[in-house]
């Protein structure tokens, strides 16, 4: 079994895809965060974050950990999960999702996993698991996704939902929900509320 949540940045999904993987007994997959360590090494590397020919070659030691507590992407022994959520990566991750090549080699991993899991990002019910049985996808508007960001970054509000913002803007091309996912606005509901609300579904 397959369950992908996919959605906007900051609408909850790693909280909820947790939340769900460890009430399923599951692990669940973060793709954002393969995005982001290529970001990363590319960043520390000075490579040019637009050429995959730069980047592709950093990529070989990348190894994604699923975990239903949090998943961890190591690079070799270094685990890089601390640093793959600063600004700095925030800034730079849609350049790099933009590229083909890069979604290839993410789309290859996530696809190399035994299923059962849970699978968060943009594209999951999509692109990478079409045919998954369960897909939901969430919302939530500009200022409550910069309200919930504003606990983890150190920005203000108005920093962070201009940034969101972009960011939507520059994934536009992956972030369309699947046709047969159920799209919840996560707006008026807490964590556990989202939670709850996609495990009455799966049952
Ligand atoms: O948590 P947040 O939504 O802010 O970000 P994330 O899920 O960690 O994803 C970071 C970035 O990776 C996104 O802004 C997209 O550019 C890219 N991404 C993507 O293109 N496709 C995915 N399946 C997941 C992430």
């Amino acid at each position: 079994m397959i369950v992908t949540i996919d959605g906007v940045a900051a609408s909850g999904k790693s909280s909820v895809s947790s939340g769900v993987a460890q009430a399923l007994g599951v692990p669940y997959v973060s793709s954002g965060l393969l995005y982001r360590a290529v970001t990363l090494l590319g960043l520390n590397a000075g490579a040019d974050l637009a050429d995959p020919s730069a980047l592709l070659p950093l990529l070989s030691p990348v190894r994604l950990e699923p975990l239903a507590s949090g998943n961890r992407v190591w690079n070799a022994d270094h685990d890089l999960s601390a640093d793959l959520h600063s600004t700095r990566v925030d800034g730079g991750v849609s350049t790099v999702a933009a590229l083909p090549e890069i979604r290839e080699w993410v789309d290859a991993q996530l696809r190399a996993l035994p299923a059962p899991l849970v699978a968060e990002g943009r594209d999951m019910g999509t692109n990478v698991f079409p045919h998954a049985p369960h897909k939901f996808y969430l919302t939530a508007s500009p200022r409550v996704r910069a309200e919930r960001r504003a606990r983890e970054r150190p920005e203000d509000i108005p920093a962070i939902e201009a940034a969101l913002t972009e960011r939507d803007r520059q994934d536009t091309t992956q972030s369309a929900p699947a046709p047969d996912a159920r799209i919840i606005d996560t707006g008026p509901l807490t964590l556990q509320g989202v939670i709850d609300t996609i495990l009455n579904d799966l049952r």
